[in-house]
């Protein structure tokens, strides 16, 4: 049976046992969670779990979290768990947490692309974490978007990337965080943020005390220069047409773009500053003192430019902490890090 040419079927919430046995029977089934939709198939099926990385063209290089109902199914695939680890799931799962964790030998080199450690997550979608019991595997997921695309916060998003190439996508409404989980490495000591996400920076220092910030949360990685969580040095979120950031406060940044604006740019903006970009593609990122909002719009946003043509985009973007602190890492990801940080004159 040639898969890849099957229609993609869309479940309801309540269809939990056909979506269990099309992650039993090796297929591949697009899965709400709290951050982003993700894809799914069993985690401990080799030839399942490729399937993902030909249906999103994702690098092989690129390691998979694996996907649990409770904190007590670590240690059938984790080996040498720290007590911060269960610290930590008490207090955070279900939620957009990952642990980097060491793995152990019932984990394919496939999910975690050779490494000796693998990210692990609970969900905060109780479907999901039904639909996972149900199969009784792990469930390996990435984003279920085409690789370098926008993550996707609804069934219609991944329709629109994947349609065709999967079985099944369960339809469980917006994402409630919108982007992907935080992921922490609880190998490195201290541990170490390698992506910032629903679970800020700050709620895992109260905890642990000291966290290290990896330098491909901030920049651009150098050639040569290998993060520690691989899929941060690919272009990312990227919409079609290039992304110009404008790193300052609102009303300077707002100012800044409508003075340099040329015929047919678009502008991703707070909403307060949307009137002044009448007459060409705004969109608006929510509330600039709203970074929750944020969240959960900034891949639609990102989407929305590719049904309308723009020559380039400009973005507005919030602060580096709390929960923003995960918005602009992916903005300046969308943008490639091209960023324009405006210091005094605009
Ligand atoms: O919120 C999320 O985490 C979503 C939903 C679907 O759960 N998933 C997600 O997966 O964002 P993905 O594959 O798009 O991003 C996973 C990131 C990649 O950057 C990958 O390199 C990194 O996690 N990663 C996975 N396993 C790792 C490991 N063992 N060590 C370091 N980084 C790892
Ligand atoms: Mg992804």
């Amino acid at each position: 049976m040639n898969r890849g040419q099957q229609e993609t079927s869309l479940l309801s919430p309540q269809d939990i046992a056909q979506a269990a046995q099309i992650l039993r029977t090796g297929g591949l089934l697009a899965i709400p969670t709290e951050t982003v939709y993700g894809l799914g198939a069993d985690g401990l099926n080799p030839s399942a779990v490729a399937r993902i990385f030909t249906a999103k063209g994702r690098p092989q290089d690129n390691p998979l979290i694996l996907h649990i109902p409770t904190a007590d199914w670590l240690t059938r695939y984790c080996v040498a768990i720290p007590q911060t680890a269960y610290q930590l799931a008490k207090i955070f799962w279900p939620g957009p947490l990952t642990l980097i964790l060491r793995r152990n030998a019932l984990v394919p080199d496939v999910v975690t692309a050779g490494l000796d450690t693998v990210g692990m997550r609970c969900p905060d979608h109780p479907v999901t974490r039904s639909i996972i019991r149900a199969a009784g595997v792990p469930v390996a997921a990435p984003s279920a978007n085409t690789s370098g695309r926008p993550s996707p916060t609804t069934a219609a998003h991944v329709l629109e990337d994947l349609g065709g190439r999967i079985e099944g996508i369960v339809d469980g409404g917006p994402c409630t965080v919108g982007v992907e989980s935080t992921i922490l490495d609880l190998t490195a000591a201290p541990p170490r943020l390698l992506r910032p996400g629903g679970v800020t920076l700050e709620a895992l220092q109260a905890v642990l005390g000291e966290v290290a910030v990896d330098p491909a949360v901030l920049r651009q990685m150098e050639a040569g220069e290998r993060p520690r969580a691989p899929g941060m040095k690919y272009r990312h979120y990227a919409p079609r047409a290039p992304v110009t950031v404008v790193q300052a406060p609102p009303a300077d940044a707002a100012r800044y773009i409508q003075n340099h604006l040329e015929e047919g740019d678009g502008v991703l903006c707070f909403a307060e500053f949307i009137g002044l970009f009448q007459g060409c593609p705004a969109v608006s990122l929510g509330p600039a003192s709203d970074p929750a909002e944020q969240a959960r719009r900034i891949f639609d946003t990102l989407r929305t430019f590719d049904h309308q043509p723009v020559s380039r985009i400009w973005a507005m973007c919030p602060a580096a902490d709390g929960l923003g602190l995960a918005v602009s890492n992916r903005l300046n990801k969308a943008a490639g890090f091209h960023i324009l940080t405006l210091e005094g004159e605009t």
